[in-house]
């Protein structure tokens, strides 16, 4: 049984469709990363999957569970971080499980145990015992993801756990994050960062407008890109005579020179092109001390894939 399926799923607000037919299905084990951009329905989707609103048509299954039919038994076994969670300031981490422990029917030693457990996932175990009003963002944001896992869930739903944050805030989120991934929870995380999602997420699930544009697992996805932005650096100063030589070049198009000694190209291939192309660069007495796709992959084929759309 697929720990996420939504099916038709349709949410209007009023006359829009916020959600517009979408279906998706997260598989056991899989960090998927959800990604459209800014009202595209992501939180709406998760909204719904959470409990947080009524879908308008469709389904979404949770370990096979009804969430509309059957809401309590599908949350059972569902860890959410939906907004920024308000916390009592005057509690610390320790008190502040222990409450929701209690609330969730958890047993006192079950707590003690697992409150420990959570609280050294998110790697907040020397804060158990302090006030978390004086707690960064951050480590308010690891706090809640250390919230949603303690009842041991097996599905984790994240909307943009990382936005807001301050640099080592990200990092030390997304290193958490990196840990849940090695404990073999179901993840499904929204999220604008595309370096962020290439680099720990499994799949990604592209929506716009509410519909589904593209799915699957990232590695596909990027190899699926065919024309790739190179950036090249050299000992040489990139001047007219040397552009004029590299842009003779098989299979070089867009060339322009970038910083005083490197340049920027299209090349149409995969691997193998672009291991013909560095030895081509090297034939002709450039000494090229670095040859690499330019910007990040996944938001190249990203912003490509959401103009194809409109
Ligand atoms: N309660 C509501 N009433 C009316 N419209 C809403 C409501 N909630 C969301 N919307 C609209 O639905 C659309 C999708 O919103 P949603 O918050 O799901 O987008 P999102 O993908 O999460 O965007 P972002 O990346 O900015 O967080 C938006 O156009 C939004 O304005
Ligand atoms: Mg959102």
């Amino acid at each position: 049984m697929e720990p996420i399926v939504i099916t038709d799923l349709v949410k209007n607000f009023g006359g829009f469709k916020a959600v517009d037919g979408l279906s998706l299905t997260v598989r056991q084990g899989t960090f998927v990363g959800f990604l459209g951009p800014n009202g595209a329905g992501k939180t709406t989707t998760i909204k719904i999957l959470t409990n947080m609103l009524r879908a308008t048509s469709g389904s979404a299954y949770l370990n096979g569970v009804d969430v509309v039919k059957d809401p309590k038994a599908a949350m059972a076994d569902l860890g959410a971080v939906v907004e920024t969670p308000e916390f009592y300031p005057y509690l610390t981490p320790n008190e502040t499980l222990a409450f929701l422990g209690e609330l969730r029917g958890m047993s006192t030693e079950d707590i003690r145990i697992r409150s420990a457990e959570v609280l050294e996932t998110v790697k907040m175990t020397e804060w158990a015992d302090q006030r978390i009003g004086k707690f960064s963002k951050g480590m308010k944001q690891r706090i809640a993801i250390a919230q949603a896992i303690l009842h041991r869930p097996s599905v984790v739903i994240l909307d943009e756990p990382t936005s807001g944050l301050d640099p080592r805030g990200m990092a030390e989120v997304r290193e958490v994050l990196m840990d849940l991934k090695k404990e073999r929870y179901t993840i499904f995380m929204s999220s604008h960062l595309l370096n962020e999602v290439q680099e720990i997420c499994d799949e990604v699930a592209l929506i716009d407008r509410g519909k589904l544009l593209r799915s699957g697992p990232v590695d596909a996805l990027l190899g699926s890109v065919k024309v790739h932005r190179m950036e090249v650096r050299s000992l040489q100063q990139i001047d007219g005579p040397w552009l004029n030589k590299i842009s003779q070049l098989e299979g070089i198009e867009e060339l322009r020179a970038s910083g005083p000694a490197g340049f920027v190209f299209t090349l149409n291939g995969g691997d193998k092109e672009q291991a013909g192309m560095l030895r081509e660069l090297q034939s002709i007495g450039l000494d090229v001390v670095s040859f690499k796709e330019s910007g990040v992959a996944l938001e190249n084929l990203y912003m490509s894939m959401i103009k194809e759309s409109r």
